[in-house]
């Protein structure tokens, strides 16, 4: 492979730490670990983390099938193998002590994000590439909390859920990201199976400016009570061809997620206002705890 001439050393990336281990981060460490790269998942309490394990562990479970299934002693082989790959901690700062790409994939709010990037900024070596996963944040306000020379190998690295099946990466760049980095998270994004798309850093990049105004716009027909959720999730998908409704995709995403979203996009502009007002059903369901099928209830009843 030809030397870079760029300042920033480039180096494989072999070892990815994850940070989060909720729908996403498990998911992101889960496929990582399948394309034989080494994880380290990270959580604030071990509860977490063994959230995140059985996230992995019903996943792999559907991969293993698919790639063998036939063969019950090498779907479990499979399953063996990726696990050995996976490390998990609750300490960050030493997590990121070898790692050659951070994905952070915690909470959806600008000043936890900040915070944990400015750790990890003191922690991490200097060739260590950093990713948000945020879906709606502003990536070059996160990297903010980092320094110069961190925010030229910044960017957003934006998987879907779920993870495993979802075969699109969205790869956000900043005006300060080099370009040699862009390439070098292009490659390991196909390495672990998934497409690269290149966006630049605007509100919802390109899946989600499209898809959370539409999902809103959604639940204003409930809040209107112009159709039940039922109705509308079977108008979706049989008059439109979506894979799931809009009201059963919110649950599955997290209602407390599309509420940072939307609330966040309200106060930060960069948006047409009129498609981020305030939205009573998805307040109300977020204030009772109904957070979608990740709490057991949202719009449906999981349990
Ligand atoms: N783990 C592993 N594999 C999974 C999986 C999981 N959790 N869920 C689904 N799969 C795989 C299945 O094994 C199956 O694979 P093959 O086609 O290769 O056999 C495939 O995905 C389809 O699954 P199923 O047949 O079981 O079920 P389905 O056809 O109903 O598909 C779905 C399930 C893929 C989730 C589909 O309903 C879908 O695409 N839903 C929409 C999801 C979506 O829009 N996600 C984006 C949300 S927005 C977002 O993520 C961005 C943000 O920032 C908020
Ligand atoms: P989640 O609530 O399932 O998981 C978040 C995890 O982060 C939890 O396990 C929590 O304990 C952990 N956490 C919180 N603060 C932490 C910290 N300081 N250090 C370490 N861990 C911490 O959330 P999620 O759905 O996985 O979303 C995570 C991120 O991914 C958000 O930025 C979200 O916007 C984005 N995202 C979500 C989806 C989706 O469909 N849910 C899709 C794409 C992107």
């Amino acid at each position: 492979r030809a030397m870079s001439t760029s300042a920033i050393q480039q180096k494989e990336i072999r070892n990815i730490t994850v940070i989060g281990a909720g729908l996403m981060g498990a998911g992101i460490a889960q496929v990582a670990a399948q394309a034989q790269l080494k994880v380290t998942l990270v959580d604030t309490t071990d509860k977490a983390l063994e959230n995140g394990r059985t996230i992995i562990t019903n996943s792999i479970k559907r991969v293993a099938k698919k790639k063998h299934p036939e063969d019950q002693a090498k779907q479990q082989e499979y399953i063996d193998a990726a696990f050995q790959n996976i490390s998990t901690t609750t300490d960050s700062k030493q997590a990121a002590k070898d790692a050659d790409l951070i994905v952070e994939a915690i909470v959806e709010n600008i000043k936890v994000k900040q915070q944990l990037f400015k750790d990890l900024d003191a922690a991490a070596p200097e060739h260590t590439i950093f990713c948000s996963n945020t879906s709606s944040l502003s990536v070059t306000e996160i990297a903010k909390a980092t320094s110069d020379k961190r925010r030229q190998q910044f960017a957003g690295l934006h998987f879907f859920n779920p993870v495993p099946a979802m075969k699109l990466v969205e790869i956000v760049r900043t005006e300060e990201l080099q370009d040699t980095v862009f390439d070098q998270l292009a490659e390991v994004t196909k390495k672990i199976g998934k497409t690269p798309v290149s966006c630049k850093d605007t509100p919802g990049f390109i899946v989600n400016r499209l898809l959370v105004p539409y999902m809103l716009e959604a639940f204003r027909i409930l809040d209107r009570g112009e159709a039940s959720p039922q109705d509308v999730d079977t108008a979706m998908k049989l008059g439109a061809g979506m894979p799931m409704g809009p009201i059963e995709l919110a649950d599955f995403v997290g209602l407390d997620t599309m509420k940072f979203i939307a609330d966040g996009w309200r106060e930060t502009g960069g948006i047409e206002p009129s498609l981020v007002t305030p939205v009573k059903v998805l307040d109300d369901l977020v204030a009772e705890g109904r957070l979608g099928r990740k709490s057991g209830k949202g719009f449906y009843d999981y349990t």
